[in-house]
């Protein structure tokens, strides 16, 4: 931001020149936000590491560098405190200020990427003809919030769905249909004619063929064989396989199209394995002609391991010996295309940590082979699982697995409970639980690592109160109602007036005042759980604030204009946090 530098950078400066002044290097002036705030507010533990560099005890450079620091417009204290910390507090008139000036910037003064990337962000991976489940939620929830995150620093982000159309289920339907209805036009090689335009199924029956036909390939050796034939006619292109996959599709993507859309996962762009199916061949050719792939017992396959590795790392397969393509092929010919398509300075997976050994692969492959260019990042967010109470992965009360639209519905229906003595229509009651009930979700996912499994707690959740999303959305409510109760609002003053502040008001002001810090780091490790703690530690600051003042009652007119301005400029803050995870808030709840 140009008028508003970050406060940190500012005490660094006037550190740095007062390190200078005394001799020393002015790097040693850096300024963290103190991990101690009962004793100080900012920190810098610069005379510690140059004592090293200087021969000199600590405490005697830090007394130097406070004595050439002086009195400074924006510093209210500055000690050098043994063994050579020197702690910094800002006068509160000048953090007001500085929140009041964060109001009238664009992003409240996060500085947009000097050099914006092109992103493209994988993130659905649900596979069609199965209904989404709780197993899909995570990618879906963590992904969303990253491109978000990433967008809001001012990067160009596509966000791919990249289904799952094109592999092994797909096989295992089309044997199953065959069994069913072996009549269907589709199984007729002699046909030549035009396919039906109604589907030979729908959606429920769909979702019932698959799991079955699942179960049944296991015990059965012949179907399943003759569902991995199916699967190479149809990779080959055969016409009535074709024509079933299309219906299998359509008929299944409105159904993932609604499901996502219910999640408030918005992709740019419905990607599809088989998508990339047309870049297989040259690809397959160049890695051949280049020298990286070579027949290992009849399968082509490029190495992949390096020397420092530790743990194997095996060959990257890319055709099976019987000529079939795999998810490998797969989603190395969808980096080629994402290459044509967007030319993207970063690719980012958000995948089932599990698959974190075959990302690996994927990677080194893909840089081997030159699909990418050198500078490409590629980068893995392997998630966690959401676990039950047991501890083992979520599973509904029969032990099968969940819809994600079920556990949507659920959550819901609690926060309908938590709200039953509300006097509220029907209508807009529901609509607000389902609203509250997403944040309860989202928040519970995201403010854990992306990495973490963590186990899903209803209780806990979507309880109003504690680290939750509804006690985020419950704040932000609390303001809306305050401001609703004074009417129209006069305009913010310019500057922070001349007054003492309480503790429960500066420790908001520094809340506050650390939003950029806290959302170019967010943006920098692709961490959406660093969005969700400062949304509760700003939640706590905003009710301590509240309790410790009465703000409409208050008489002096120009204080309790600031004291406004002040919540609206965390409301407002509220709302951009919470649009990075995704959710939204009621108006009431
Ligand atoms: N459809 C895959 C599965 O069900 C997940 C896809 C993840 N994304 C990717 N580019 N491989 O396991």
């Amino acid at each position: 931001m140009d008028n508003v530098n970050k406060i940190i950078t500012l005490l660094e400066e006037l550190l740095g020149d007062a390190f200078e002044a005394c001799g020393y290097e002015r790097r040693f002036g850096a300024v963290t936000v103190s991990n101690r705030p009962d004793l100080c507010q900012y920190q810098c533990n610069g005379a510690m590491a140059a004592a090293k560099q200087y021969r000199k005890a600590p405490i005697a450079i830090a007394n130097e560098v406070v004595a050439a620091l002086g009195e400074r417009d924006m510093i209210s204290t500055c000690d050098a405190v043994a063994p050579g910390f020197i702690n910094i507090n800002v006068k509160s008139e000048y953090l007001a200020d500085y929140v009041l000036r964060m109001g009238r910037e664009e992003h409240f003064g996060v500085e947009q990427a000097e050099n914006p990337r092109t992103v493209v962000i994988d993130y659905g991976g649900a596979n069609v003809a199965k209904p989404l489940h709780v197993g899909h939620m995570r990618p879906a929830v963590i992904g969303e919030s990253v491109k978000r995150i990433l967008r809001y620093v001012g990067h160009k982000v596509i966000g791919d769905a990249h289904l799952g159309d094109w592999g092994t289920p797909i096989g295992l339907i089309i044997t199953e249909l065959r069994v069913r209805k072996p009549d269907l036009v589709y199984f007729d090689p002699d046909y030549t004619g035009e396919y039906p335009k109604e589907p030979p199924f729908d959606v429920s029956e769909l979702e019932e063929i698959y799991p079955y036909a699942s179960k049944w390939s296991k015990e059965h050796d012949d179907y399943r064989e003759e569902s991995r034939k199916a699967i190479l006619e149809l990779q080959q292109g055969r016409r009535g396989y074709m024509a079933l996959w299309e219906h299998i599709m359509r008929v299944s993507m409105e159904d993932l199209k609604k499901n996502y859309d219910n999640l408030g996962t918005q992709f740019d762009i419905w990607g599809k394995e088989s998508d990339a199916q047309k870049h297989i061949p040259d690809m397959i050719r160049d890695m051949k002609e280049n020298g990286y792939a070579y027949i290992s017992e009849g399968a082509l396959v490029v190495d992949v391991k390096e020397e420092t590795d530790t743990k194997e790392v095996p060959p990257c397969m890319i055709l099976k010996s019987d000529g079939a393509t795999l998810y490998n092929t797969t989603d190395l010919a969808t980096i080629v295309e994402r290459m044509k398509l967007f030319d993207p300075d970063q690719i980012i997976y958000v995948v089932d940590k599990r698959q974190d050994l075959y990302f690996d692969q994927i990677f080194r492959c893909a840089r081997k082979t030159k699909l990418v260019k050198p500078d490409t990042i590629l980068t893995f967010i392997g998630n966690g699982t959401m676990n039950g109470q047991d501890g083992k992965p979520f599973k509904t009360r029969e032990g099968g697995v969940m819809r994600l639209e079920v556990l949507i519905e659920n959550v819901a229906e609690e926060v309908m409970r938590k709200m039953a003595d509300r006097d509220f229509p029907e209508e807009e009651k529901r609509e607000i639980a389902h609203k509250v009930g997403l944040a309860a979700l989202k928040y519970g996912d995201l403010s854990n690592q992306a990495t973490k499994d963590y186990i899903f707690d209803m209780e806990r959740f979507t309880s109003f109160e504690g680290n939750t999303g509804p006690y985020i959305l419950y704040t932000m409510v609390r303001i809306k109602s305050i401001l609703a109760k004074l009417g129209e609002l006069p305009e913010m003053p310019e500057q922070g007036g001349a007054y003492e502040r309480g503790t429960e008001e500066t420790k908001l002001l520094l809340t506050i005042a650390r939003f950029a810090d806290m959302v170019e780091k967010a943006a920098a490790e692709l961490a959406p759980h660093k969005v969700c703690q400062y949304l509760f530690e700003l939640a706590d600051n905003v009710n301590g604030f509240y309790h410790a003042n009465k703000i409409v009652g208050e008489s002096d007119e120009a204080k309790k204009n600031e004291w406004i301005s002040i919540l609206r400029i965390a409301l407002a803050i509220f709302a951009d946090g919470i649009a990075m995870l995704a959710f939204e808030a009621p108006d009431r709840m």
